[in-house]
């Protein structure tokens, strides 16, 4: 499994498992067929509602001394409304209580938006706390307290472009390690991707197959099929694997970290195996042509410019 350097030369697992929009017994099951086959990484976030279900995996497959806490890498995610200095430190407890971890290998603020304290999403734009209220150089300094205190060994962001990291640089003690963002063939943010390269941050894919399991109502009438575009279909039957496949190692031979989700043990196991796969240069090259910049997830459910957040990844 190919890892990706820390700034302190800590690692982490490349491949990791995305658990949005799964729970319960079928997440318990999922987690404990994807370490017994060598998933290390597992994504989550307060705001998935998973937690306690992946901790209860975890613990067990301790119990059983299939791995040990220090090889795995478990991420989670602030949620938009506890953006506040002082909720920080709370809402990391109480991530690490449900899954039932002393520390975090990394914790990411999951969007540069705060909400009033207790909204899971906004109504109107009464549910939000206004930018200057909650700047986010300030949620960003409860998050480097939290790693000082041991509670996460790394820190990060998710939904961040080049203007909140610049913007964000001048009050850091210690800038974000990692930038969790929607990333595939479609959206190759490559200027994003330099600037985090030149900056020492590791870029993790989001929605790296398309994200075809989330709910109608996030979906626009006519979304491509990422795992049906030629180009993909085309490189599938070259390397002899699947377009899913082909989709996760694009990522890894382009030095980020991925992270799809899968219930299915056949999808995981297929997953799994993309770690495998050598891309020749040419055609990394010829995948640059696909890019159109188009999100799958696209922010606009969180524009309120009433609190200062335009669109988000303006
Ligand atoms: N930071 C953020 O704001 C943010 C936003 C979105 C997502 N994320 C993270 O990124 C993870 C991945 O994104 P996502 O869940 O939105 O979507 P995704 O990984 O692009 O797609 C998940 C869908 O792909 C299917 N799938 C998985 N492996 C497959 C394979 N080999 N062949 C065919 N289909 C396959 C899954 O099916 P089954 O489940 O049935 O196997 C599921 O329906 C999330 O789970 C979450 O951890 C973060």
């Amino acid at each position: 499994m190919q890892q990706l350097k820390f700034r302190n030369q800590n690692t982490m697992p490349a491949l990791g498992l995305g658990t949005w929009k799964a729970q319960g017994e079928e997440l318990v099951r999922a987690i404990t067929q994807a370490v017994k086959m060598g998933y290390r990484h597992i994504d989550t976030a307060m705001i998935y509602q998973n937690e306690r279900d992946i901790g209860d995996a975890i613990r067990q497959l301790i119990k059983e001394g299939v791995v040990s806490r220090e090889e795995l890498f478990i991420t989670s995610k602030l949620w938009n409304d506890q953006h506040l200095e002082e909720h920080v430190a709370a809402a990391v407890a109480n991530s690490l209580q449900k899954l039932g971890l002393d520390y975090l290998d990394l914790y990411l603020i999951h969007w540069p938006i705060a909400f009033k304290p207790g909204v899971v999403l906004p109504e109107s734009s009464d549910d939000y706390t206004s930018l200057e209220k909650a700047p986010i150089y300030k949620t960003w300094r409860a998050m480097e307290a939290i790693k000082e205190n041991g509670l996460a060994k790394h820190i990060g962001v998710s939904n961040f472009t080049i203007k909140h990291l610049v913007a964000l640089k001048h009050y850091c003690r210690e800038t974000p390690e990692v930038n969790q963002i929607e990333l595939h063939p479609l959206l190759q943010q490559t200027e994003l991707r330099d600037y985090c390269q030149n900056n020492d941050i590791i870029l993790t894919a989001y929605a790296p197959l398309g994200s075809g399991d989330r709910h109608q109502s996030m979906k626009s009438a006519q979304e491509p099929d990422l795992m049906e575009l030629e180009s993909i279909v085309a490189l599938a039957k070259k390397y002899q694997v699947s377009p899913a496949q082909i989709l996760i190692s694009w990522h890894l031979n382009r030095g980020c970290s991925v992270i799809p989700k899968a219930m299915q043990s056949q999808h995981l196991s297929q997953n799994m195996a993309a770690v495998q796969i050598q891309w020749l240069p040419e055609d990394l090259v010829m995948m640059k042509e696909l890019d159109q910049q188009y999100r799958f997830i696209n922010g606009h459910f969180f524009d309120c410019p009433e609190q200062g957040y335009d669109w988000v990844f303006a």
